[in-house]
């Protein structure tokens, strides 16, 4: 599986680690920056994630900002992109087996980065449940369309 990873120069450090975590369990990473800690625009990273993630070039994305807010604003604006700012793991776990989300946000500047590691694991370990759900992930593809 191919995870993309992007992040804005105030999660340089968290996205290293979780990098490095994701490895070491085995995915494959693409590493879209940025990898400086000078001030950069946020919406330039969630944007990138959200299109390696919309042209198939990864599986899922994974985005960190200061907040996971901005970032993920700016994935979600990308067509296909369905994204979850979690803060823990429990709502990280149900986004995927509810809303089938394919791109992960969160703040380095929120949580730390054993907390990070739970989120991401709840995050790539459960599966859509597709069922009842189908129709209302079908639903939200269509405000797209209008
Ligand atoms: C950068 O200072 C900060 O605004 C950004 O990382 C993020 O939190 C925005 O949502």
């Amino acid at each position: 599986m191919k995870i993309a990873i992007g992040n804005d120069h105030s999660a340089v450090d968290m996205k290293k680690v979780i990098l490095e975590y994701l490895e070491s369990k085995g995915y494959e990473v693409a590493d879209l920056g940025t990898d400086s800690h000078e001030s950069c625009d946020y919406p330039l990273y969630g944007e990138k994630v959200g299109r390696a993630v919309a042209s198939g070039e990864a599986d899922y994305g994974i985005a960190i900002c200061g907040t996971g807010i901005g970032i993920g604003i700016a994935a979600g604006k990308v067509k296909g992109i369905r994204v979850c700012t979690c803060s823990e793991p429990y709502s990280a776990r149900l986004s995927r087996m509810h809303n089938n989300t394919n791109v992960l946000t969160f703040g380095a500047r929120v949580v730390g980065t054993e907390m990070a590691k739970m989120i991401v694991d709840e995050w790539l370990e459960n599966a859509y449940e597709g069922g009842r759900h189908e129709r209302r992930v079908t639903q939200l593809m269509e405000i797209e369309k209008r």
